[in-house]
């Protein structure tokens, strides 16, 4: 794994839950810990991630990649785009990145965002909570614009999206082809500044 390019890791924040701010509850999940990705998460995220790629259309991977691939991909992208994991009672239960949206340098300022979660741990909030704090760090990188492509149906990862901002464009239909049938693709985006805006050059 490169090492931790992206700014250290940030001051971890035990994140807000919806509707926090009443009395905790003893019975209540546990809230959990959002933070930057270190070097040693890497493979508790492959095993979250590999567990999507062989069981649903949500990532069109065919099959897990190899480790050398994922400590590539985040040596290559990790310097701008944020990558963060939610920890329950000290395991990473889920996590959320961006990545380049394309290579082409008119893309510079728009990155593509997305989220796993540990099947055990769906349900609770920790999507939420990861975007929560992932949709600020983007800001702060200077990003203009965020995609996110859902495989369809995802009703969870839609309703995600549209909790944080982002709004449903349209559909790729047939877009990706995968347990040996076409997935249409809901293409989701959310704008971070004013069209006015414009970033700094270089
Ligand atoms: C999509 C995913 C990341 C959501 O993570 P999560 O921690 O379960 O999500 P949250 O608990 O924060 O809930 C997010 C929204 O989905 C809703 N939701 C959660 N589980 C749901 C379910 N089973 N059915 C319908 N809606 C559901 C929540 O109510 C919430 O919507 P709201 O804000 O309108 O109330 C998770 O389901 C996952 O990892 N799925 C497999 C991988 C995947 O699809 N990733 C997205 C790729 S774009």
């Amino acid at each position: 794994m490169p090492a931790d390019v992206n700014g250290g890791p940030g001051e971890p924040t035990p994140s807000a839950r919806p509707g926090s701010g009443a009395a905790p509850d003893p019975g209540a999940a546990p809230t959990p810990l959002v933070r930057d990705l270190r070097d040693d998460d890497l493979d508790a995220v492959r095993a979250i991630v590999d567990h999507a790629i062989v069981h649903t259309n949500a990532n069109f991977c065919l099959a897990p990649e190899p480790r050398a691939a994922w400590v590539a991909r985040l040596a290559a992208v990790r310097p701008r785009h944020p990558w963060l994991v939610a920890e329950l009672e000290g395991a990473v239960a889920g996590v959320a990145y961006s990545v380049p949206y394309r290579p082409r340098a008119a893309y510079a300022h728009t990155a593509e965002v997305a989220a796993y979660v540990h099947p055990d741990h769906r349900g609770r909030g920790l999507a939420t909570a990861l975007y929560a704090a992932l949709l600020p760090r983007l800001e702060a990188a200077g990003f203009h614009t965020l995609f996110a492509g859902i495989a369809l149906p995802n009703e969870p990862s839609e309703r995600l999206h549209a909790r944080h901002g982002f709004e449903r464009l349209g559909v790729l239909r047939e877009a990706g082809r995968k347990f040996d049938r076409w997935h249409d693709v809901a293409l989701w985006q959310r704008r971070l500044r004013d069209s006015d805006h414009r970033p700094p050059e270089g």
